[in-house]
């Protein structure tokens, strides 16, 4: 389908939607803290975005037969429109917790899309845990996720641990944590915005392609 020119335009002007998944169940919740935190990043480089946290999180286990459940409804619609998206969680054993793997599983129900699950959209990872070697595992497990997801994971995640010195009342008051959260952020907007400049490019050359056709020889 072509565009119009007016509709072109507003589709460079569009502000990319990043959407945060992830946290806990618990509140405060300090996955969560860290994940708004990102999102404020990606908000600052000029991002809108939404959270999906907390309640959202508290999904039935998946089945393919939930696809009418209100809070997957929201996640895959929230999913698709995003053109980037961070992923908390806290570290629950070495790994990503239950809930947060849990809703990420809802994103098969993306495998028909076109294009398919998170493809071509960048992927923030955050974790939060007591100790340095399940945050960083964390960090790894979501990142591995994104991969299936086919999604991109950005040079920087972030792993906090020992999080009695980065947390005080909730808030990050570690400037370093709070730096490499925002530009964490900042760089999932950056890929976006990249992503779409290609793709805008490619309509040109499709279009110039048609006119050169149409306008050719004889
Ligand atoms: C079930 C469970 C398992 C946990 N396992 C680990 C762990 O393996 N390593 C670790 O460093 N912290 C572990 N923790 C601590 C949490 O990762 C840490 O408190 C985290 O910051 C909690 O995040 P939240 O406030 O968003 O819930 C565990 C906590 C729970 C409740």
């Amino acid at each position: 389908m072509t565009m119009t020119p007016q509709a072109q335009r507003e589709e460079v002007s569009r502000a990319p939607f990043v959407l945060g998944v992830g946290g806990s169940l618990r509140q405060p919740s300090q996955s969560e803290a860290a994940l708004r935190l990102a999102l404020r990043g990606a908000e600052e480089a000029g991002a809108v975005t939404a959270l999906i946290t907390g309640a959202g999180l508290d999904l039935p286990l998946y089945s393919s037969s939930h696809a009418d459940h209100p809070a997957v409804l929201r996640l895959l619609a929230s999913a698709r429109r995003a053109d980037g998206l961070i992923l908390a969680s806290p570290a629950y054993h070495g790994s990503i917790s239950g809930a947060v793997k849990n809703a990420l599983d809802y994103l098969q129900f993306l495998s028909d899309d076109d294009p398919p699950y998170l493809d071509g959209r960048a992927i923030g990872a955050v974790s939060t845990g007591l100790g340095t070697q399940a945050a960083v595992q964390t960090v790894d497990a979501l990142r591995n996720v994104a991969h299936a997801l086919r999604a991109w994971p950005t040079p920087i995640g972030v792993a906090i641990h020992e999080i009695t010195r980065v947390y005080q009342n909730n808030e990050i008051t570690d400037a370093r944590t709070a730096e490499l959260l925002r530009t964490m952020g900042a760089q999932v907007v950056a890929f976006a915005r990249s992503r779409r400049l290609l793709h805008d490019l490619e309509a040109l050359r499709q279009e110039a392609d048609v006119e050169a056709l149409a306008h050719g020889p004889g």
